[in-house]
């Protein structure tokens, strides 16, 4: 297993480039399951859910085939030899988004297998909502040795609401409802950029949605979709963390190739930490200028202030010059970093759904160890910024869901590099 090893206290200067979405990637890649026909996927990056999630394709029927240009990946996609209808446990358990495959393929075959995803570190995470929706819309649905068995003939619009709006849930049914009879409407739907994107691959197929980036999404059934091809959006997730890595170790960052707007609650959360943030288009410049402000943060549905990078604001908080409360309204159980960074020196204190930080002068470093993606992002940030090296083991965590981050880091200042770990 890989560690990371970090010298902390060297402020970073430099451009930083974004990748592409993941979370935009792979519902896009469950949608060219809905129609046979060759799509070309760009700007995609290289991480490990996507590589699962195209072996998953490629075991359902599908040809997949990476290719790269300038300095990103391509996927041409293949689905007319679709032929399988399962999603097995073993790959499942490995990325819990596999449950996008459920409503593509219901809409695609009328039938599904698709193993119900296990727990997770950061919260139970169930899927009753995507379920209850495609009940409504005619699907049987049976709960069989792990696996939902869904079968179907021609889906039947409805009316969903959502108890609360979620992310994939939103994808699935608008997969589930693209292709169905008489229209659907999504109430409370998820707004986040990756859902209108996809559902703007969708229209740009055939499909006639409307509403997208509304709580109210209308999707009227059509006969049949296209393939086309598609650029992926960048990942305002990992913009996020590169700017907040400024606010910890300091100096000044580009970020660009990122869509400033899709990043409106944290611009302005970041700036009243006191960083100085200019935006120029499709580049956001972040520099810090003396101690950092503490404030309070609440992690909402999109546009609210996303619960991807409450890890890394809790790391600027803990250096920051009083005291703050980050309340996580959106997974139960999101501070597993919180205990690394104590052993790092910070001084934090976890009271049911909220974390209280008091700002110390500094961080130490230590060896800590990854527990989930964005809290190993954060135990990347808080390494800049102690003093002394900090290693962090477990970065397949990392690997995830950031694309060449030491080298991003190592390129504008940072000294970090990836070790092979003892054992
Ligand atoms: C998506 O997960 C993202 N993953 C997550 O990113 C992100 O943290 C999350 O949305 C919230 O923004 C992908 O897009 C692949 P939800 P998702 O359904 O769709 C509850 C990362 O780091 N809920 O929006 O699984 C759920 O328990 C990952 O890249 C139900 O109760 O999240 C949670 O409390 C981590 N029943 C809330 O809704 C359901 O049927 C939001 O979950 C579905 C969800």
């Amino acid at each position: 297993m890989d560690q990371l090893v970090i010298q902390g206290r060297h402020p970073l200067r430099g451009t930083i480039r974004i990748s592409g979405a993941k979370n935009a990637a792979l519902p896009i890649l469950a949608a060219t399951l809905l129609t046979g026909g060759t799509f070309r996927l760009q700007n995609i990056p290289r991480l490990v859910d996507i590589k699962t999630f195209t072996d998953l394709l490629t075991d359902l029927g599908v040809a997949v085939k990476y290719g790269a240009d300038n300095d990103s990946d391509f996927l041409d996609i293949d689905s007319s030899g679709l032929s399988d209808h399962e999603a097995p446990y073993d790959l499942v358990r490995r990325m819990r988004a596999s449950i996008l495959v459920l409503g593509p393929l219901i809409s695609r075959f009328g039938k599904a297998r698709v193993s119900l995803p296990g727990g997770c570190a950061i919260g139970a995470r169930p899927i009753n909502l995507h379920l209850k929706g495609l009940e409504l819309m005619g699907v049987k649905l049976r709960l069989k040795e792990g696996y939902i068995e869904a079968r179907a003939g021609r889906l039947n619009g409805a009316h969903i609401y959502f108890d609360t709006p979620s992310v994939t849930g939103t994808e699935n049914l608008m997969m589930a409802a693209v292709l169905a009879n008489g229209t659907t409407v999504l109430g409370n739907a998820a707004r986040e950029p990756e859902v209108v994107a996809l559902g703007q691959m969708l229209n740009q197929m055939g499909a006639k949605i409307r509403g997208l980036g509304s709580n109210t999404v209308k999707i009227e059934g059509v006969k049949e979709l296209r393939s086309v091809d598609w650029e992926i959006v960048p990942d305002r997730i990992e913009a996020g963390t590169y700017m907040m890595a400024a606010g910890a170790a300091g100096g000044e960052l580009i970020i660009e190739n990122v869509m400033a707007d899709h990043l409106e609650a944290v611009i302005s959360k970041l700036r009243s930490t006191g960083l100085q943030i200019e935006v120029d288009n499709a580049r956001i410049s972040v520099r810090k200028k003396g101690i950092l402000h503490s404030v309070d943060v609440k992690t909402l549905p999109y546009p609210g202030f996303p619960t991807d990078l409450q890890a890394q604001i809790l790391v600027l908080m803990a250096l920051a010059g009083g005291l703050s409360v980050i309340t996580e309204t959106i997974f139960e159980n999101r501070f597993m970093h919180v205990a690394e960074l104590r052993r790092l020196g910070a001084d934090i204190k976890v009271e049911g759904r909220s974390a209280i930080i008091k700002g110390v002068k500094e961080l130490n470093g230590a060896p800590v160890m990854a527990t989930d993606l964005r809290a190993s992002a954060s135990l990347v940030l808080a390494g800049l910024a102690a003093k002394g090296t900090t290693t962090i083991s477990r970065v397949y965590h990392l690997d995830r869901g950031y694309e060449h981050l030491e080298q991003k880091l190592a390129a504008v200042g940072a000294k970090i590099k990836r070790e092979k770990r003892p054992d």
